[in-house]
């Protein structure tokens, strides 16, 4: 990679450009745009079907569009199945590193028998096609084997994020009506057991669907098991019943593959819902496109699976395109800051993709904890889940990387399955900005009348066209998808994505943050609505506001404006703990930074806070119009 200082930009070396699998942007983008059905039609060419489709996309029920329409699939073939008639067979799909330094390996053989197994459990406790499991799981293989075995019998999992807490992961479960639930003993985090068990257990007080709790032995912490509910893992693998041959399940391309529960403007989180054929056709190829991926690599992601970009980019994407991936359980400066750095030189590690957040989070200890580890493996870099600063950027760039890695940062959400923003090995790059848009994807940046504004100026983000990779639905609830994302737009047909942006005179976008009532901290997704909820749950909080204010780590940290019942005073002590109350209710991620005690809080005349008021207050900004302001 070169910067030219004139223009600002890195640019790819020739050898990047040479080998990259795809060399060229401007014509393929037109010729994506221009023929839309062919472009994706070829891309589905390299997956393998059971039967092809009959159109590419039904759009007879907006804006539940229907992609490949009539084909037959299921992504566990392509993730697995294939590779095993192919040399494939006998390489790693997956290397695991635990906290405590076990390691696991598994080979595409393996990783098959391992997956026929747990689906092969799964279908013995009655699991069938349709039906929703819930997985509460650790970072360990068992928690890929769970999502691939559901995936592989037609059943859809709804994988809960380990950080969670009861109350969130039992709202989980009772939307979604699990009769089965997956869950280890425990998993290892900074040293410590996070006992995921007795999580389980509480949540699972007030959800009476569960019948069936299957638990993997992670760790020595000893928990409560259930009579006739609970089953350890390792006694049913061994039972007969267990065969590591196990038939998958032909699909329709629309048949739900997965819900993942995400945070809008409203206070229930929302069970998106991905299907087996476009979800695969996007992430397959958004993923051989922009990662460049070879088929030596040895790839990444150091997502959690409990996110849309775990299951996106950890594990269907390149286990469809045949790739090594690695999977690390625990804290990324446990016990030293170099942890990372240590197991990229060990496994050569190729391809690196994580968040803006965790870099921040490494980049304090020094540049010192990197350069002790040879790094040379790594071919490229990749960034998602908000904005990337220049100044880590860099540092990514020339630490990390020794200004030799191009750095993909991808835009995306839950809802579009895979990337829409981003740039390819191929484009000069512009630290902060996620470039362009991919392949078949017409990105507007509109203002209030719905015109594109001007470049360097900022609008709303939406999308024009429509993608394989977009969701099908909101689980139980189909209206809610439409007033999410559809309604504002209705006219034009395009999709709300909830960001601002802004496009410079290159035609490079650049992601201003969110419009909505969604606060990203350390590039998780929270709505105010659902903060603010918690907080009103303490005895002694009666009204609450939430905004976001900028952190150094976290991006943005949660501020939160309470007004206490009448008569009680703020203190410090009362404070920590409506933190930990919140904490308690979601999961530490929600934790406010700061809570201040007030009166008042401004509001409209019919009554809806007006957050940016207290932002720019905070912020010692501008408040803006204040002229529907009553209090
Ligand atoms: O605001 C954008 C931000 O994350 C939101 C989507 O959050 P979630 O559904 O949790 O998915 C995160 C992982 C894909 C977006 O609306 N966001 C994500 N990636 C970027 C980003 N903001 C700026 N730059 C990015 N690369």
């Amino acid at each position: 990679m070169t910067f030219d200082e004139k223009t600002n930009m890195y640019y790819p070396s020739e050898d990047i450009i040479e080998n990259a699998n795809v060399k060229e942007y401007e014509q393929l983008y037109k010729y994506s745009i221009e023929n839309r059905d062919a472009f994706w039609a070829e891309q589905a060419e390299h997956l393998q079907w059971y039967k092809k489709w009959d159109k590419v996309v039904d759009e007879s029920n907006k804006p539940f569009y229907k992609w490949f329409a009539g084909g037959k699939i299921n992504v566990v073939h392509n993730a697995i199945d294939r590779h095993l008639a192919t040399p494939n067979r006998n390489k790693l799909a997956l290397i695991w590193e635990g906290e405590n330094g076990d390691v696991r390996t598994y080979s595409y053989h393996a990783l098959n028998r391992e997956v026929s197994k747990f689906a092969n459990i799964l279908k013995s406790m009655g699991v069938k096609k349709g039906e929703i499991v819930t997985i509460y799981m650790p970072q360990i293989p068992e928690q890929i084997y769970a999502m691939l075995a559901c995936a592989k019998i037609g059943a859809v999992h709804s994988v809960v994020y380990g950080g969670f807490s009861h109350e969130a992961l039992g709202d989980r479960v009772r939307d979604a009506e699990s009769r089965v639930v997956v869950t280890a003993d425990g998993g290892y985090r900074r040293g410590k057991v996070i006992d995921l068990k007795s999580i389980v257990n509480d949540a699972i007080d007030n959800c009476p669907t569960v019948e069936v709790v299957i638990t993997v032995k992670r760790t020595a912490h000893e928990v409560v098991m259930v009579n006739d509910r609970d089953y350890w893992y390792h006694d049913l693998v061994s039972l007969p019943i267990a065969s590591s041959v196990c038939e998958t399940e032909q699909l329709d391309a629309n048949d739900p593959l997965f819900l993942l529960y995400t945070s809008g403007s409203t206070g229930k989180p929302k069970g998106l819902i991905h299907s087996h054929g476009g979800y695969s056709v996007y992430t397959s190829t958004t993923h051989r496109m922009v990662f460049d991926i070879k088929p030596e690599d040895r790839y990444w992601c150091a997502a959690d699976p409990g996110w849309i970009t775990g299951h996106s980019y950890l594990v269907y994407s390149p286990l469809m395109n045949g790739s090594t991936i690695f999977i690390y359980e625990g804290a990324p400066n446990h016990p030293y800051p170099n942890r990372w750095w240590s197991m990229i030189e060990k496994y050569g590690i190729n391809i690196l993709y994580t968040s803006p957040t965790a870099l921040r989070g490494l980049m304090r200890y020094g540049d010192s904890w990197v350069k002790k580890h040879d790094l040379s493996s790594l071919r490229l870099l990749g960034s998602v889940g908000e904005a990337i600063n220049p100044e880590t950027w860099k540092w990514y760039y020339s630490v990390v990387g020794n200004e030799k890695c191009p750095i993909m940062d991808t835009w995306w959400q839950t809802e579009t399955g895979g990337f829409m923003i981003t740039p390819l090995p191929i484009i000069p790059l512009k630290p902060g900005s996620a470039s362009k848009p991919f392949f078949g994807n017409e990105i507007g940046i509109v203002n209030e009348h719905n015109q594109e504004v001007a470049a360097g100026e900022e609008g709303s983000l939406v999308i024009k066209s429509i993608w394989p990779g977009l969701a099908t639905g909101i689980y139980n609830d189909p209206q809610k998808f439409i007033d999410t994302y559809w309604k504002k737009y209705e006219k034009e047909g395009w999709y709300e994505p909830g960001d601002s942006a802004k496009r410079d005179s290159d035609g490079y976008i650049w992601i201003i943050g969110r419009s909505d009532d969604v606060i990203k901290v350390s590039g998780y997704r929270l709505g105010t609505a659902e903060v603010e909820s918690a907080l009103v749950n303490h005895p002694s909080v009666v009204e609450a506001a939430v905004i976001p204010l900028p952190h150094k780590l976290k991006g943005n940290a949660i501020h939160a404006f309470v007004i206490l019942n009448n008569g009680l005073t703020g203190s410090k002590e009362l404070a920590t703990e409506i933190k930990n109350h919140v904490s308690k209710m979601m999961g530490p991620i929600a934790k406010p930074e700061e809570i201040i005690f007030t009166d008042t809080l401004p509001k409209t005349r019919s009554g809806k806070i007006m957050r940016r008021v207290l932002k720019a207050r905070a912020l010692g900004l501008d408040e803006g119009d204040l002229s529907t302001i009553e209090e």
